[in-house]
């Protein structure tokens, strides 16, 4: 399974980086908004040491305007996935861009049926919101599974990329699903590897061995 960084703190995804656990990173104009800097130095900032996918947003919501926004910021970074919203418009444009050679980034699906047009427009990530929709009383992960099958029916090429990611059980039943991506907020990223069985562990095998004898000189052994 593919791990991205669903961030645009640069901190965060380079020590995320450094512990092998970044595929990808996916920003959003909220998440750059939290960070007080530019859009641009940002993701420049990111392309500097992460060599895979970064998903960029565009703000447009009418075809012509995602489309300049798209190729422009495809021209920042060799590795650029452009976030494209869920409409009409936006799937206009994921063909368009899959024409034209540039990766995209579905956002903001919700629904089984949404994630099919995403992949039949030639979309080369679909991001299904499973946090968002336990917001709303839906059991979010319940699509996944359903994604995941049709996607295999009929051998698109569609990465899944399960977002809105808000705890560990998320990741795990998204891997369970057999999801290509999940993008995960650093802080749960930090939840997943902990476990107070493992912290009990360390503490016992320090403490057991303290109480090891000093080895005894090894004898010489003459000639
Ligand atoms: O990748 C999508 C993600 O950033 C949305 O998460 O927590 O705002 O629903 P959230």
């Amino acid at each position: 399974m593919k791990f991205f960084i669903d961030t645009a703190n640069v901190q965060a995804i380079r020590e995320a980086h450094d512990r092998g656990m970044v595929d990808g990173v996916t920003t959003n104009p909220s998440l750059v908004a939290k960070e007080g800097r530019g859009f641009k130095e940002i993701v420049l900032e990111i392309a500097s040491f992460v060599k895979g996918p970064i998903s960029i947003e565009v703000v447009a919501t009418d075809y012509e305007g995602m489309m300049r926004e798209a190729r422009d910021l495809n021209g920042w970074i060799d590795n650029a996935a452009i976030k494209i919203p869920m409409t009409w418009d936006g799937l206009k444009a994921v063909r368009k861009c899959a024409d034209e050679g540039i990766k995209t980034n579905v956002t903001l699906c919700f629904s089984p049926n949404q994630a099919l047009l995403a992949a039949k427009a030639g979309a080369t990530f679909m991001s299904p919101f499973i946090g968002r929709l336990d917001d709303v009383g839906h059991v979010g992960m319940d699509i996944i599974p359903d994604i995941v099958q049709i996607y295999s029916n009929y051998g698109y090429k569609t990465e899944i990329i399960v977002a809105s990611i808000r705890h560990p059980v998320h990741v795990y039943e998204a891997a369970l699903a057999g999801a290509h991506i999940a993008t995960i907020p650093p802080d749960v990223l930090d939840k997943m590897v902990k476990h107070p069985l493992t912290d009990v562990g360390i503490e016992k095998f320090l403490a057991d061995y303290k109480k090891i004898p000093p080895a005894a000189e090894p004898k010489k052994h003459g000639r």
